[in-house]
């Protein structure tokens, strides 16, 4: 015998041991006593044999080999009365391990974290479980959790392939055993794009500015179009759309480079918010007739004070009081006297009408350049902490995206 003998189909798996991916991989032998793993996946690696000198079943002097890999995960350490403090609100645990080839699994699967998304809403979470929200808290001694891209390296599932790509919500571990897909689904990586543009621009807060602003803003050419935190992921696809509909944008950040980021996309005014008198700008530029608000407090005051007749008012989040008190809206009888209409939202519940138009317009666009977006890579799940910190403090340079690790 000479050729090519199929012997045992391995399996799910990944990249260890002694180097080599066995992910779709069978196991045979090449000449009379020589082992060859070959891939079965029609991808161009080439196979992979085995000299002639191994002469013991190399599945099974692999097995010996995969010993359990790091499972690292970030834990929810303790409620924060204001901002989270890393080290002590979260912890990075780097002592749990996890035999992926073995682990038991009793038809669920293993999925290997990819790219996590730091959000605003994160905040929220990290609140004493008596405290009903419209997001589950996080738990002490848990890990935390939020929105990913994973990829399936072992299943007993029977819809839920290796190799498969799943986004939503993912526990924040390097890799988790999953039951079932409640909250995942399944996403492919298309135009080019990498995997941390699916959970920013075109994941959860792509996804909060297109659905909300074609669904709230009755937009008008010549409107004119108030857009707070503009440097962020949902601000600036805002104040693309605004654009995108003859309007004329006003934006505000809180630093320098976000401002010239807004420039850049297209903001008819932009300003940062820390040095220049938001009241001087909209006293100049106003009235306002869309107000997309990011931030409550102190500015939707203002911008209640500098709203024309029928304005509208799109409360997408009030991140001014997410980690401290929360200022009382002086302003609000104006809503009465200027026929201001209101309109607050959670993204889940507008998800189901706009996601498929959302992925087939959206992602080609961010692709060609149509749309722009920016984005600040961390690297490693241990920097969570720190990256939540500065989601909080404006402190981040653009939409935060953790790398965990690649495919
Ligand atoms: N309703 C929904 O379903 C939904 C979904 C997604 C997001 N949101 C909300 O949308 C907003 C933006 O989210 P994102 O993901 O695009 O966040 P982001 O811009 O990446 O991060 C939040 C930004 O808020 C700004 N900020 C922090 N404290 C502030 C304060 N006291 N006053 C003014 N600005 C402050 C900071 O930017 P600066 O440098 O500009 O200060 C910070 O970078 C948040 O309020 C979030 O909660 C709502």
């Amino acid at each position: 015998m000479d050729r090519l003998v199929i012997v045992v189909d391995l399996g799910g798996g990944s990249n260890r041991g002694a180097g080599i991916m066995v992910t779709g991989w069978r196991m045979g032998i090449a000449q009379p006593g020589q082992w060859i793993y070959k891939r079965t996946d029609g991808t161009k690696r080439s196979n992979y044999l085995f000299p002639k000198s191994q002469t013991e079943n190399p599945k099974l002097l692999l097995s010996k080999q995969m010993a359990p890999v790091r499972n690292g995960r970030v834990l929810f350490n303790s409620i924060p009365t204001g901002y989270p403090e890393p080290g002590k609100t979260t912890v990075y645990d780097a002592t749990p391990t996890i035999d992926i080839d073995n682990a038991p699994l009793n038809g669920g699967f293993i999925l290997k974290t990819l790219v996590l998304s730091i959000d605003p809403y994160m905040r929220g979470m990290m609140r004493s479980p008596e405290t009903k929200s419209y997001s589950d808290p996080y738990f002490v001694g848990q890990p935390t959790n939020g929105l990913g891209v994973g990829v399936v390296v072992r299943s007993e599932h029977p819809d839920v392939k290796a190799g498969e790509h799943l986004y939503g919500g993912l526990t924040h571990e390097e890799y988790s055993i999953r039951k079932d897909l409640n909250g995942l689904r399944t996403i492919k990586k298309e135009h080019g794009l990498p995997w941390s543009v699916y959970v920013g621009a075109a994941g959860m807060p792509g996804m909060t500015a297109y659905m909300a602003w074609k669904e709230y803003s009755k937009a008008k050419k010549g409107d004119v179009a108030f857009v707070t935190t503009g440097g962020g992921p949902v601000g600036s696809f805002v104040i693309q759309l605004a654009k995108l509909d003859g309007m004329k944008v006003i934006a505000s950040a809180g630093s320098d480079e976000k401002v010239k980021f807004m420039k850049d996309i297209g903001a008819d005014v932009a300003f940062n918010y820390k040095t220049t008198s938001t009241e001087e700008i909209l006293q100049k530029e106003g009235p306002i007739d869309v107000y997309w608000d990011n931030v409550g407090g102190e500015i939707l005051d203002l911008a209640l004070k500098y709203a024309s007749v029928g304005a509208r008012f799109i409360e997408c989040g009030m991140i001014s009081g997410y980690n401290g008190a929360r200022k009382p809206i002086e302003n609000i009888f104006l809503v009465v006297s200027k026929s201001i209409s209101i309109q607050g939202f959670i993204i889940f519940r507008l998800e189901e009408k706009y996601r498929d138009e959302f992925y087939t317009t959206v992602p080609p666009k961010l692709a060609k350049g149509e749309l722009k977006y920016s984005e600040e890579i961390v690297k490693g799940l241990e920097g969570i902490g720190e990256a939540m910190l500065s989601v909080q403090k404006g402190t981040n340079k653009a939409k935060v995206v953790v790398l965990v690790a690649e495919e």
